[in-house]
């Protein structure tokens, strides 16, 4: 499209069974090449709103193109142009990743040629090429999980969406993850729409980011900016000697001084690239010096909190996960 806008949805709804509203006027734009996050607690309803712009489940209100196409009226149109990793584990375990791949490949009918030569360079962007051969059921969760990923663009597809794509792995596969979903945005130049209930995810990877709670968008920005806007960095200090501290309040863009334990001061400021300067040459003149200082800048779990009253911690995962687990189990009996 002419302004690089390649999914619009414009007050997209779903009322699941004449009651449950699911998603409630949801606009969003997306432009193309970027990452967008979808961000929200369980139930905020994201699955929801990327089962519809897959074009598996019918919106009850609103509409919404995808590449310039109606996901109602043209939803073969929107398909072919799509790639989508799905929350749960749809990978068959008595085959081998190889054959997976493989599998969806002929049922997008890809010319053979063409998915070998793309499935030999997706395997190598994981990083699975050792373990293509494998029967699926031997890998760990870390490695389905990057099978999903490939599986999901093998048809060289412009869109990807990415549901969840890192629940119930440790944090530190997680990290690992995050640089592949990074890779294939680079170097396979698609735009990717990623869900997440770990905000600190949509932090590393997205550009721009929709909070979503109870089928709301709260806030749309880029993740620094919904930071910025908190306005208020965290300077905490432990002192020599806190006589004085209190005067500190009076540097340019301190905001409010706590007392946080012994010759520990919190001081919080607008900015603390600008504030922390001005702080340490406060407290010289006043012949204290630092023996311990951290900078803490607002996270988007803040920019949650901000907005709902409640921490997104609270609520972190739970049933999802049990989900998850359940379902690998059952495949694997
Ligand atoms: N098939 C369904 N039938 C009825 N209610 C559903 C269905 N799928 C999801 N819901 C409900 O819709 C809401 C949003 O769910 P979902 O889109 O899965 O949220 P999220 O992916 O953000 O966790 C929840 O209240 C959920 O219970
Ligand atoms: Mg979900």
């Amino acid at each position: 499209m002419m302004d690089g806008t390649i999914i619009e949805t414009k007050n997209l709804t779903k009322i699941y069974n004449g009651n449950i509203k699911a998603v409630s006027d949801l606009n969003i734009s997306i432009r193309e090449g970027e990452i967008y996050g979808l961000a929200g607690p369980n139930g905020a309803g994201k699955t929801t709103t990327i089962n519809m712009l897959i074009t598996r489940i019918a919106p009850t209100g609103g509409s919404a193109t995808v590449g310039g196409f109606d996901i109602v009226r043209n939803s073969l149109a929107v398909r072919r142009l799509i790639g989508v990793v799905p929350q749960d584990f749809t990978a068959d375990e008595d085959l081998t990743g190889r054959e997976n791949i493989m599998m969806v490949s002929q049922f997008y009918d890809v010319p053979k040629a063409k998915a070998k030569e793309n499935i030999g360079r997706l395997l190598k962007l994981v990083e699975l090429e050792d373990a293509a051969d494998r029967l699926v059921r031997t890998y760990s969760g870390g490695m389905r999980k990057r099978l999903e990923l490939i599986i999901g663009l093998v048809h060289e597809p412009r869109i990807l969406f990415l549901d969840e794509p890192t629940l119930g792995l440790d944090i530190q596969t997680r990290t690992q993850m995050w640089n592949y979903v990074r890779e294939i945005q680079q170097k396979l130049n698609v735009t990717i729409i990623l869900t997440s209930h770990y905000l600190e995810e949509i932090d590393a990877l997205a550009g721009k980011v929709s909070i979503i709670d109870h089928g709301k968008v709260l806030i749309t920005g880029s993740p620094s900016d919904l930071k910025a806007s908190l306005k208020g960095d965290i300077i905490t200090m432990t002192l020599t000697d806190q006589k004085s501290a209190d005067l500190m309040k009076t540097v340019p863009g301190v905001i409010e001084v706590v007392d946080a334990g012994p010759n520990t001061v919190k001081i919080k400021v607008e900015n603390a690239d600008e504030a922390l300067p001005r702080v340490i040459n406060f407290i010289s003149q006043h012949e204290l010096s630092t023996i311990k200082l951290t900078v803490q800048k607002p996270s988007l779990d803040e920019v949650f909190l901000e907005y709902t009253g409640r921490s997104i911690r609270d609520e972190e995962g739970g049933m999802d996960r049990m989900k998850t687990a359940m379902n690998l189990r059952r495949a694997r009996q």
